[in-house]
């Protein structure tokens, strides 16, 4: 496959090493100081985009990806307000997209695990749940998109939980997520049920970011000869 690679920082480089050990080629490479190579000319050189740039511009590029027929995968954070802008282009332009807050296969493995204990704990009030999660000094976002879509797991399975915050509370209606920022950390999320005898506590740890770069290799592997809209779980086969 030939790939185009929005976004060459640490992710994009780890996307490049990962997808020509699969045997594709990156054939277009945008980076900040070279986004007017960004033309529908070019993008129409290569089979499938991945885009990992940022919450400000993941919108712009993905849109240039659809506007010039291209199936795209982006794994940018902090720009899901424009999601429904995307899905409507996406549909009109009978385009191809995937979306992941995380393209780790372990991490969305973890979602399955978080919903399901959710689940088993939402009858049992005498546990506290909280979260964690830690990630190196240079992200730009907080809480990280995926501990944003492990609240939402929760708060979906325990309705006494209204809403997440990124700080300590003691409101019984909040759920709390702390954010720490330390080098070097790939990325660890943490879910834990404490009561007065005993706690659970489940754990993810990326250890380098070979993970999200063979998943998004994956994702653009999939996508690249379908149309629609489409997530991990698609990938995984996990209904
Ligand atoms: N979904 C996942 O699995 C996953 C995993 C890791 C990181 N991320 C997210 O991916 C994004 C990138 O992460 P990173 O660690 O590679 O960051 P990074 O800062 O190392 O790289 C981002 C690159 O994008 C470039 N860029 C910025 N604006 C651009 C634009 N308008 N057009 C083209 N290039 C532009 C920057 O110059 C930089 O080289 C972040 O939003 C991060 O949160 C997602």
């Amino acid at each position: 496959m030939k790939i185009a690679l929005i976004g060459y920082g640490k992710m994009g480089k780890t996307i490049e090493s990962i997808a020509l050990e699969r045997g594709h080629t990156v054939d277009l490479k945008i980076d900040i100081d070279s986004i007017g190579d960004l033309t529908k000319e070019n993008l129409l050189q290569c089979d499938a985009a991945i885009e990992f740039t940022g919450p400000h511009s993941a919108k712009e590029n993905i849109t240039s990806c659809l506007n010039a027929g291209i199936p795209v995968v982006s794994g940018s954070t902090g720009w899901l307000e424009d999601w429904a802008e995307v899905e409507y282009l996406c549909k009109e332009k009978n385009g191809s997209f995937l979306y992941a807050s995380n393209f780790s296969v372990g991490v969305n493995i973890f979602f399955e695990v978080n919903k399901k204990l959710a689940q088993l704990m939402k009858g049992h009030p005498g546990y506290s749940v909280t979260m964690e999660e830690i990630h190196h000094t240079q992200k730009k976002d907080a809480p990280s998109g995926t501990a944003i879509t492990l609240a939402e797991q929760i708060l979906q399975e325990i309705p006494v939980k209204k809403k997440w915050v990124n700080n300590e509370t003691v409101d019984p209606q909040e759920l709390s997520i702390i954010s720490k920022r330390e080098d070097p950390a790939p990325g660890t999320h943490s879910i834990k049920y404490s009561s007065a005898v005993d706690d659970i506590e489940i754990i993810h740890t990326a250890h380098s970011r070979n993970g999200f770069a063979l998943g998004a290799v994956l994702a653009a592997e999939y996508i690249y000869n379908k149309k629609g809209i489409f997530n991990m779980k698609d990938i995984l086969g996990i209904s």
